[in-house]
């Protein structure tokens, strides 16, 4: 359903960065304020090194106040005067919040929640995408600020809508569901075989019966729940694409996008991704969480793997406080640059935050923002000043890509299904799972990529897949021609349970895996809250000193694999937790539970050992708390710790943030970031 990416753009927001330089602003409201304040707004965003502002994202009552009655006036008077400041224009299409004269006039453009209860204006996003009729206007204002935008000198990159993730289950979603899945099924009869129609007695008649998932009396077919997901991120990305094309047939050459939200549920990214012309994400980190700097940083390696590799837009982050959680901490002024830096070492051209000036009214009052309410004579703006300068410092770093030799897989159907509920535990989260993973090589300075299944894999030295409930065929052949060409391959718990439905494949499990991985199971058990051992065999030389097993196990059988550990005591006492197998070239690693930091980190050492995965510094060891990437030419060093750290950096190198020269070994203090070029490539 992806259209093809047209090769003309591919390219057009490397062409932008690559003329810009680094991009650097923010969402930027005039609309919510006086136009005496613009002019003002537009001078601080000269003297913060401000050079891209998205406008219009909320702006549609402003822009349509009734039915078909325009007033563009505003917006021309404002992208004149930032073109005249030299600040490019990401133009939004103002879709997210349609106007309440269009829930007024169309009910059926709301949305309704499970219950059946519409939701209303007063918020924002009060649309269905399933409605022809709010599309429909969608698409005119669309249309008609691409006709009257188009040329301006100040547009140079389109926005539409804004964070696609509304979900509806009303008679609008259900008629537009049923006509996908005809599409997708052709018959009733082959949805009733899809979806096992027969437990508990759902079988239908016609698609005419089907309905959204609304609320029910006990659990949902995991079939249905599974399509209805699919399909909302469909519906979702229709809304997109019908905006984008409405902005192409205006003529625009401008690349055109949409800001993600990172690993949200109701987007199908890899389905998204072919259809923008760069991607760009929201991030909130919640530096409350001791995990938020690995975290966030798999949310980056996801955006430069959904782009192939190309540049992408941090479109958001807060430079302080968001407003939106229930307890909001601010971020430090080193925090605020690492969190940027660190989204520029993987592989982002684009810094931007929501938003330039803090709102004064409305529902994100406290949000906090370049330009805070205080003013100029702020830290908060004095920092944001400082940033943009290190920005510009970091010319040489535009367009530079991440070159990893580990691809970890992940796909949204695989996550969706395995969290469905009646499963032998609700504790086996996947995306936590992918984080625990990627955080192991995360610490070790190895560059990874997300990658879809059923992709081609032969750049990769070593495969991960830390929890994938569904593998397909192609995925599988994907896995063992890697393995035969020499990679390795760890495949953790739970994985390859089910088909494309989500019905369960039946056989020893992992049914299309099982001769790749030399073993095969029999059952998958929750496992007790307090640990189970795990003994290693003499096979597993690197065991560490106590590994352990938790979360959910499998009863497995070697069949071919050697043996590393067992489990040594419960349900599952005697029988493999941990199995290795030669295949080809290569290796495969099975783990037949959900194993203990030190555990898992011990199979993955082995794994990249034997792939020959090296990291950015020897050895694969970094200080604690410090993350070290190249991009390009450059070797990215961010301390997020507490502490002074020191990185052994062989040859004479220097810093482009500092102009330092750096030889031999880095010092970073706590919050601090280094950007090292080696001397004889200057
Ligand atoms: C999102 C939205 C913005 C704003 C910020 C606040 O990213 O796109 O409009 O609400 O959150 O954090």
């Amino acid at each position: 359903m992806a259209a093809t990416l047209h090769p003309r753009r591919v390219d057009a927001f490397g062409e932008l960065a690559g003329e810009l330089g680094l991009c650097f602003g923010g969402d930027y409201n005039p609309e919510q304020w006086p136009r005496e304040i613009w002019r003002e707004d537009a001078e601080l965003m000269v003297r913060a090194g401000v050079n891209l502002v998205t406008v219009g994202v909320f702006s549609w009552a402003r822009l349509e106040p009734s039915p078909g009655e325009r007033d563009f006036g505003w917006l021309d008077e404002v992208l004149d005067l930032l073109h005249a400041h030299g600040i490019a224009v990401d133009l939004a299409t103002p879709t997210a919040s349609p106007p309440p004269w269009l829930g007024i006039l169309h009910p059926e453009t709301l949305p309704v929640n499970p219950d059946g209860v519409r939701l209303v204006a007063g918020s924002r996003n009060q649309f269905t995408p399933a409605s022809r009729v709010y599309r429909e206007h969608a698409v005119s204002i669309a249309t008609a600020m691409a006709e009257r935008y188009v040329d301006h000198p100040a547009v140079r990159m389109w926005h539409v809508g804004n964070e696609f993730g509304q979900i509806d289950f009303g008679d609008e979603a259900a008629r537009e569901f049923r006509l996908w899945l005809r599409e997708r099924y052709g018959t009733i009869e082959a949805l009733n075989n899809a979806w096992g129609t027969l437990v508990w007695a759902q079988r239908y008649r016609d698609f005419d019966e089907v309905l959204p998932p609304r609320r029910m009396p006990y659990l949902v077919n995991p079939a249905q729940s599974l399509d209805f997901r699919r399909y909302t991120s469909w519906a979702l990305q229709r809304v997109f694409t019908e905006q984008r094309d409405a902005i192409r047939e205006a003529g625009a050459t401008q690349p055109i996008t949409t800001n993600f939200m990172g690993f949200e549920p109701l987007t199908d990214l890899w389905e998204w991704a072919a259809d923008v012309d760069v991607i760009a994400d929201d991030q909130y980190p919640d530096h409350g969480s001791a995990t938020a700097s690995s975290d966030i940083a798999l949310v980056q390696d996801l955006m430069r793997s959904l782009g192939g590799g190309r540049p992408w837009a941090l479109m958001e982050q807060a430079v302080s406080a968001t407003s939106w959680r229930p307890h909001n901490l601010p971020k430090s002024a080193d925090r605020a640059r690492l969190d940027s830096l660190q989204a520029v070492a993987r592989g982002a051209d684009a810094i931007c935050f929501f938003q330039w000036r803090q709102a004064r009214t409305g529902a994100e009052r406290f949000h906090s923002a370049l330009l805070p309410h205080a003013g100029a004579d702020t830290e908060v703006f004095a920092s944001a000043c400082a940033l943009g300068a290190d920005l510009q410092k970091l010319r040489p770093v535009v367009g530079g890509r991440v070159a990893a030799s580990v691809g970890v897989l992940f796909d949204w159907p695989s996550w969706w299904a395995a969290e469905e509920p009646g499963r032998p535990t609700e504790r086996l989260r996947t995306l936590e799972q992918v984080q625990r993973w990627h955080r192991a090589l995360w610490r070790r300075g190895i560059a990874v990529d997300l990658v879809k299944p059923g992709a081609d894999l032969s750049a990769y030295a070593a495969v991960l897949v830390p929890h994938s409930y569904i593998v397909e065929t192609d995925a599988a052949a994907a896995l063992r021609a890697a393995v035969q060409r020499g990679a390795s391959l760890v495949v953790g718990p739970f994985s390859g349970v089910a088909d494309a439905h989500a019905g369960i494949l039946t056989g020893r499990s992992p049914v299309l895996l099982r001769d790749l991985v030399g073993v095969s199971g029999e059952e998958w058990v929750g496992l007790p809250d307090a640990p189970t051992r795990v003994a290693a065999e003499s096979a597993w030389t690197t065991a560490p000193a106590v590994a352990e097993a938790s979360v959910l196990g499998e009863r497995l059988r070697a069949d071919g694999a050697e043996v590393l550990a067992r489990f040594e005591d419960g349900h599952l006492a005697g029988a493999p937790a941990i199995t290795r197998h030669r295949v080809g070239e290569g290796t495969a690693w099975y783990l037949g539970a959900v194993l203990s930091d030190a555990a898992l980190a011990a199979v993955l050492d082995d794994a990249l050992d034997a792939a020959g995965v090296t990291g950015v510094v020897p050895d694969r060891v970094l200080p604690e708390d410090v993350e070290g990437i190249r991009r390009g030419d450059a070797l990215f060093l961010l301390n997020h710790g507490e502490g002074t750290r020191h990185v052994t950096v062989p040859g004479p190198h220097r810093d482009l943030l500092s102009d330092a020269d750096v030889d031999g070994q880095a010092t970073l203090a706590p919050g601090a970031a280094m950007v090292l070029i080696e001397r004889h490539a200057e």
